[in-house]
């Protein structure tokens, strides 16, 4: 087996004297190692002390989530030759996710948010069977609608990537958000859509600024970022009416209509409200100081836009 030497540099953190820590461990070790074997050796052979979470060393418990070189995923999945750069592999606690010792986070913060979208299905009295002697039966074209989703391990590592989450603490969160989806997207579920929505909304889809880094982060392939478009367009076909919803609806108008976004009308259109008019006004003092006229406040269409509308129709239609 071939040996390589790099160093492992590893963020610590001591919950006795609260003092959070860089620390490099120069290893010779298998190439072939995982992340989560390197950690192991580093434990058995260097520093006892050193902590993190893992169970499984398979990709199914979804313990060992980790930053590794500034990208989320499982330890146990990641190969740390891979990971090397320059002769050093950066590992570190999830992000957004207080910590508790070195590698290990509390979830808690997360599942708390999780339990907010209810995330079981509520069985739907019409569809639950009478006796044990038949089943409440799914066709397979309805399952393949959220057959991905349900392979969700709650590892976390969509969590610790997103970005939406690094502007608001409160932001629900993608694997929250895919499996709001999932149940909603379950014809067995009892619960109205309208409610399911309604649970996903504060704090929830419209906050999501589709960075995709969920999508890289998951190492079950599940697609956080395209779960949340989805709910969006499930909230905006429900009739919701909200600044989510009528933003979504001003931006589509904008940019069929002009091929861009009218800023300038965003937020009173969004909030409809006296602190949305404000907000229009003040960019109209904004333009006017740049020495803008009133006719260019807005976006104009541009030459052609007549192309680009019947591609626009043609995208809708496609998509109904
Ligand atoms: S796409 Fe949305 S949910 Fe996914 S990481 Fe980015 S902000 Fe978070
Ligand atoms: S969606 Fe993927 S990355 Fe997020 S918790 Fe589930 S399995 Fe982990
Ligand atoms: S140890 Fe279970 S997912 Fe990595």
């Amino acid at each position: 087996m071939k040996k390589i030497k790099y160093i492992a540099r590893i963020k610590r953190y001591n919950p006795d004297t609260k003092e959070s820590y860089w620390q490099d461990f120069p290893v010779e070790v298998e190439d072939s190692l995982t992340v989560l074997e390197l950690l192991m050796y580093i434990k058995d052979k260097i520093d006892g002390s050193l902590t993190f979470r893992a169970f499984c060393r398979s990709a199914i418990c979804g313990s060992c989530a980790m930053v590794i070189n500034g990208r989320a995923g499982l330890s146990c999945k990641i190969q740390a030759k891979d990971k090397i750069r320059n002769g050093v592999i950066r590992i570190e606690p999830l992000h957004h996710l207080p910590v508790v010792k070195d590698l290990v986070v509390d979830q808690e913060p997360a599942f708390d948010k999780f339990k907010k979208i209810k995330p079981y299905l509520v069985p739907d009295p019409k569809k639950v069977p009478d006796s044990l002697n038949s089943e409440s039966l799914v066709t397979p074209e309805e399952f393949k609608l959220y057959d991905k989703q349900t392979d969700c391990i709650l590892c976390m590592a969509c969590y610790g990537s997103c970005n939406a989450l690094e502007g608001e603490e409160k932001y629900l969160g993608p694997f929250q958000l895919t499996k709001a989806f999932r149940f909603i997207a379950d014809s067995r579920d009892g619960v109205d859509i309208e409610e399911r929505i309604k649970l996903v909304e504060d704090h929830g889809i419209w906050d999501c600024v589709q960075c995709q880094m969920c999508l890289a982060a998951c190492p079950k392939g599940i697609k956080p970022a395209e779960d949340i478009l989805e709910l969006r367009r499930i909230a905006k076909d429900s009739g919701e009416d909200n600044p989510g919803t009528r933003r979504a609806k001003h931006w589509f108008a904008d940019v069929f209509a002009t091929g861009q976004i009218d800023k300038w009308h965003l937020p009173e259109n969004a909030f409809g409200d006296e602190v949305g008019k404000e907000m229009t006004k003040q960019l109209e003092e904004e333009f006017r100081a740049r020495g803008l006229k009133e006719e260019e406040f807005g976006p104009q269409p541009f030459d052609g836009i007549e192309q680009f509308q019947k591609f626009l129709k043609r995208l809708v239609k496609e998509a109904e």
